[in-house]
């Protein structure tokens, strides 16, 4: 573990990643807490250094998410936990009330440096930013040995006056000093002359990490990070799958299987487990709902498969001929056929082990049966296909309503029409039926019946996990909150069913949604099971 504040003469990146503050920033990427852990823990493994978990002034919810993943994942071995924080006294107390109980803890606090910034935004002048700077970085240093440091929109700033905010946040107390191109503006080139001139010009450089943050904004982000690198920042700033405010933030993936690929050209690597990536991926872009596109870097589901004949041809002769690194090496095994309806609870775990999943004896009874369910449906069960069945099964927002069975009837007489049982809050049993434009309108038309929580469907996607008549489809949907403050949420779910994968994916949403919002106007009408019917017009 490095010391803060000591500039390391190893070529190793430090990972920081910041899904869980400035991906969770993402427009309808709203975790739960319980999320969060999950995110968090799984982020441990994937061998991150630095777990920025969230903004904890921003509300009291935020607060103590942070906090518990700094109790719970910031353990000796585990990585630093990082919390954001303006320049105000307030937001740095809050900062460090949240992760104080970590092993490692961290403050990063900001300013924006840009003359934009500040003549519109703080109304404040150079003097005043500088001062600020001094003062809070001091108050932070006070409380925590560990203090990074953002002039945010520092690469619209002045490269003069950064030197000297910057040489004030080293004399103040900051240890690692991250500069972020907060709108997504520079090139590579500027990039690595900015950075070059901040490292060797800034009073007491040569003794703190430097650090680069980019948006996606022109689609720079990951080129104009390697600059960053290549000038000699030892800390990356990035997100799983690349999720961000706006065009996103730099993607781990990228930057991680650059390094790792061209060892000749960086010669630069980071402790990352790269056969953690896929599985990272899938995780949040389960949770939040936000779906990555098929032609994604290195995550994409089209990132290892190849369609042209002659691509085709020349990989069965080498591998080397069309593919720069193996998908086995970001964690994609899904070649590996190895479970059927007749293997046993022992190689069931044992699977489950191999790829990392960590199960009580309860939760792997339960895994095992819904294991059992689906090789009845399906000859050959992948690891993809296991994935998407632990997620399904214990990942997601807890479970206000519960599915507990959909018949769907549908075809060209034009009558498309579904009935659902859920189980509610109160454990009572709901029945609703309803017509719909198509088999998924009336099963979400029949949820509604019961739940009666507001929202727009703004978002629904089906995808296939693996190939084959018999794969799991995987469902995907965004819903939007129209009572409070039009927040979206997202919801997963897969089955060899795709209706009742679609039902899965917006009973999530709709919990996820639940959970932020609380689930006060359910009202049961008596003991017996609540019959509700809709007839579309
Ligand atoms: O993009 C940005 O400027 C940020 C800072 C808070 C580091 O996210
Ligand atoms: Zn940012």
């Amino acid at each position: 573990m490095d010391e803060p504040g000591v500039m390391p003469n190893s070529n190793r990146i430090r990972i920081f990643d910041t899904t869980l503050r400035d991906g969770e920033q993402s427009p309808g990427a709203s975790l739960t807490s319980a999320e969060k852990i999950d995110i968090a823990r799984q982020l441990a493994r994937l061998g991150v250094d630095v777990i920025e978990a969230g903004f904890p002034a921003a509300s009291p919810d935020d607060l103590e998410g942070v906090r518990r993943i700094a109790r719970e994942v910031g353990t000796p071995d585990g990585p630093i936990i990082c919390g954001l924080a303006r320049t105000t006294k307030n937001d740095i107390d809050k900062a460090w009330e949240a992760v104080q109980d970590a092993d490692k803890p961290r403050i990063h606090t900001f300013i924006a440096t840009s003359d934009i910034h500040m003549e519109h935004k703080l109304r404040m002048t150079r003097e005043q930013v500088v001062a600020k700077t001094r003062e809070m970085v001091g108050y932070a240093a006070s409380l925590c040995e560990d203090v990074e440091f953002s002039p945010e929109d520092g690469c619209r700033s002045d490269p003069d006056f950064l030197v000297e905010v910057l040489g004030v946040a080293i004399e103040a107390g900051a240890t690692t000093l991250n500069i972020p191109d907060t709108v997504g503006y520079i090139s590579p080139g500027e990039y690595y002359d900015l950075m070059r001139k901040l490292i060797t010009e800034t009073p007491g450089g040569d003794r703190v990490i430097w650090s680069v943050h980019c948006h996606d904004d022109l689609g720079l982000a990951t080129a104009n990070t390697l600059a960053g690198l290549m000038a000699g920042a030892r800390q990356a700033e990035v997100t799983i799958n690349g999720i961000g405010e706006r065009a996103g933030n730099t993607s781990l993936e990228e930057i991680v299987m650059a390094l790792r690929t061209r060892p000749t050209v960086y010669q630069l690597d980071t402790n990352i487990d790269t056969t953690q990536i896929t599985r990272t991926s899938h995780m949040v872009s389960n949770y939040t709902g936000m779906v990555v596109q098929p032609n994604k870097a290195i995550v994409g589901t089209n990132a290892f498969s190849h369609e042209a004949g002659i691509h085709q041809d020349g990989l069965l002769k080498h591998q080397s001929t069309y593919e720069i690194m193996t998908p086995e090496t970001v964690g994609l095994t899904q070649s590996n056929l190895v479970l059927g309806k007749h293997s046993g609870r022992h190689a069931f775990r044992v699977r489950l082990e191999d790829m990392g999943f960590e199960l009580s004896d309860d939760e792997l009874k339960q895994a095992f049966a819904r294991f059992k369910e689906l090789a009845d449906k399906k000859k050959t069960i992948t690891n993809a296909d296991l994935e998407a069945l632990i997620a399904d099964e214990f990942y997601g927002p807890e479970e206000v309503f519960k599915m507990e069975c959909l018949q769907v009837a549908c075809g060209q007489a034009g009558m498309p029409t579904a009935t659902i049982k859920l189980i509610g809050p109160d454990g009572q049993e709901q029945i609703a039926a309803a017509l719909g434009t198509g088999p998924v309108d009336a099963t979400y038309q029949a949820i509604d019946q019961i739940i009666a929580a507001p929202n727009t469907l703004v978002e629904y996607r089906v995808a296939a996990i693996t190939e084959g008549i018999d794969a799991l489809g995987e469902v995907t949907v965004r819903i939007r909150n129209e009572a409070n403050g039009k927040r979206t949420f997202g919801g997963h779910g897969a089955d060899t069913d795709i209706f009742v994968a679609s039902a899965k994916a917006y009973i999530a949403a709709i919990n996820r949604m639940l959970a932020f919002t609380g689930y006060a106007d359910h009202e049961p009408e008596g003991e017996a099971a609540t019959i509700h019917m809709v007839a579309q017009a």
